[in-house]
This record gives C-alpha cells, sequence and structure tokens, in this order.
C-alpha cells in the first residue's frame, strides 16, 4: 500500500511542555551520536499526542534528532501504525479483517463503519469524530471478531455491539474493552473447560481490559502530564548505598547448571541500570555521569572463577 502525507497539512507541531520533556528525557537514552534511535518513541509520542503524524510533526522531530527530514519520513511512511492523515477527534477505529476475524464477521463491522462514519477507510466522519481502516491481525484471534478502537481492544463484537460502541463513544463514553459478549477473556462462551480447579478470577475484567478501566486512557491523547516523568537511568551514577539485605549475594560457588553458572545476580552499578561487566568503561561512566576513572561500581566483586556470564546465563 502506498503511503503518502495527507495532502493538507497543520502549519506547524509543538510538543506539549510535559511531551517535550518526556522525549529530551528519551534522547538521553542512546550513546552521544546516537539519538535518531530515539525516532520511534519519539514519532508515537507525537501521534499520541495529535492522533496522527503530518509533515510539521515528522520534521519538528528530526530537528529534534539531528535527522535529515528524508530518514524521519522514511520511518513515519514505513510504520503502518502511524497514522498520516487526521484521524477522527474521538477515535480512530481499526477493524481486523484478517483470516480468523473476516470468518467471524469482520465484514459486517466493516460494514457498520461504512455506514456510521464514512463509506470509505482512511476518512473523517461528517463531524470529523471518528474514522476508520481495516488493519490485519492484531492477535486477539481467539476472540475474533474484534477492533482496536483507541488504545484498546473491544473483542467478540457484533454489528449491533459495534454500533453501540460508536453510539457511546460519540456520547462522551468510554465503554469497557475486552470481550463484549460476556467472556470473562477467550475461555469457552459457556465458561472454561480445564483448570477448572484454578481460583476464580480476583480483577473484575480480564487483566488487559482491567488495565484499560483503572488507566481511563483508552480514547485519550497523550499531554504528558498523566503519569510523572521517571528517568531513573539519568541517576544510575549516583552514589547509592545499597542495604545489605538486597544486595545481589554470590552462591557460595554452588553452581546450578553443569556450565558452573552460580546464583549470583550480576554485578549492578545501581539499581536503576545494571553496568556489565562487559561494557566499555566509557560506556559504563556516561551512564554514571562520572569520569571514567572516577566511575565506581559500589557492589561485591564476583565469587572468582564462578562469576555469572552476563547475558551468557
Ligand atoms: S485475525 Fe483478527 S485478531 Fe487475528
Amino acid at each position: 500500500m502506498l503511503r503518502r502525507l495527507a495532502p493538507v497539512q497543520p502549519e506547524s507541531f509543538e510538543f506539549t511542555p510535559a511531551n517535550l520533556a518526556w522525549a529530551r528525557a528519551q534522547m538521553t537514552k542512546f550513546p552521544e551520536g546516537r539519538q535518531a534511535s530515539a525516532i520511534i518513541p519519539i514519532l508515537w509520542r507525537a501521534h499520541e499526542q495529535e492522533g496522527w503524524l503530518s509533515r510539521p510533526a515528522i520534521e519538528y522531530v528530526a530537528d529534534m534528532l539531528g535527522m535529515p527530514y528524508i530518514r524521519g519520513l522514511e520511518v513515519a511512511t514505513f510504520y503502518f501504525m502511524f497514522q498520516l492523515q487526521p484521524v477522527g477527534r474521538i477515535a480512530n477505529i481499526q477493524i481486523c479483517g484478517t483470516t480468523t476475524c473476516m470468518i467471524c464477521g469482520a465484514e459486517d463491522l466493516i460494514a457498520v463503519c461504512r455506514e456510521k462514519i464514512a463509506p470509505e477507510p482512511h476518512t473523517l466522519s461528517a463531524d470529523g469524530n471518528f474514522s476508520w481502516e481495516e488493519v490485519e491481525c492484531a492477535g486477539a484471534c481467539a476472540n475474533a471478531p474484534m477492533a482496536q478502537i483507541g488504545k484498546d481492544y473491544y473483542e467478540d463484537l457484533t454489528p449491533q455491539k459495534l454500533a453501540e460502541l460508536i453510539d457511546a463513544m460519540a456520547a462522551g463514553q468510554v465503554p469497557v474493552p475486552g470481550p463484549q459478549n460476556g467472556r470473562y477473556a477467550s475461555e469457552p462462551l459457556g465458561g472454561a473447560t480445564t483448570l477448572s480447579d484454578q481460583a476464580p478470577p480476583v480483577l473484575r475484567y480480564n487483566a488487559s481490559a482491567q488495565a484499560a478501566v483503572d488507566l481511563r486512557d483508552t480514547l485519550k491523547r497523550i499531554d504528558g502530564r498523566e503519569v510523572p516523568l521517571r528517568t531513573p537511568w539519568l541517576t544510575a551514577g549516583e552514589d547509592v548505598d545499597v542495604p545489605a539485605e538486597i544486595e545481589p549475594q554470590p552462591g557460595a560457588g554452588i553452581a546450578v547448571d553443569a556450565t558452573g553458572v552460580t546464583v549470583q545476580e550480576a554485578q549492578a552499578g545501581s539499581p536503576g541500570r545494571p553496568a556489565g561487566a562487559r561494557e566499555p568503561d566509557a560506556a559504563a561512566a556516561r551512564l554514571q555521569d562520572v569520569d571514567p576513572g572516577e566511575a565506581t561500581v559500589r557492589r561485591q566483586p564476583a565469587a572468582e572463577g564462578g562469576g555469572r556470564s552476563e547475558g551468557g546465563g
């Protein structure tokens, strides 16, 4: 599918102050000169803020990362997750049209979208509140047919149920995501037939739907004030005293397998970001924000000859 920028573009783009702080923080995750590596999360933040990526937004992000605009455009046009045209003010409804959903009625759901939103996908409804598109398998085949609406999945849909969901959203409600036919998760409609001795669910909804209810950001555009900005890697070099009871301890040389790996945990330079023994000193020092010569690791040395090799154990 050819992906082009929308013919009508806004004049400019700016992050909200909180989203800008978040984006700048992401850039510090990468070594100096490699800030371009942050392009996907920062483009996605712009997408979450606006609902789609305009040309000014792509160029703004490319400028932030010191990249030629064409590099930003390449990334934005490659990934289908990035919408390149305005989407509905309330929601862009993504109907899965792949095999399982198709067999279970996806085409009827698409008919609802054509009737209630717009005859063609990637088109705004008359009031600008909704848009829709067909997407490929969203990985919820056991609950087909389904749609992703905003950040969450609405599953086990019928045409009538989808129409009701759209009406509810148009009225300012955020219906609970997850199965829409009374199932808790993906067990048989009549109830679980295996693992029936398991304890009953403790959450009212399944974990995904419960998270959506708790976070309440299903349809929300993200402005960055939703959660506090946390950047534990920026304080990774702070001289932290780790209480003895949580200090990783060697396993007294006891091998847990034939390779000689012991139960000792990897050495860690900080609670925020364990520094690997094989990392170049300079990289470790950069993380700790001190001179390479001053970088210190306040952990116990590995047991001689028996230390766990990072990444190989
Ligand atoms: S086929 Fe629709 S979620 Fe997999």
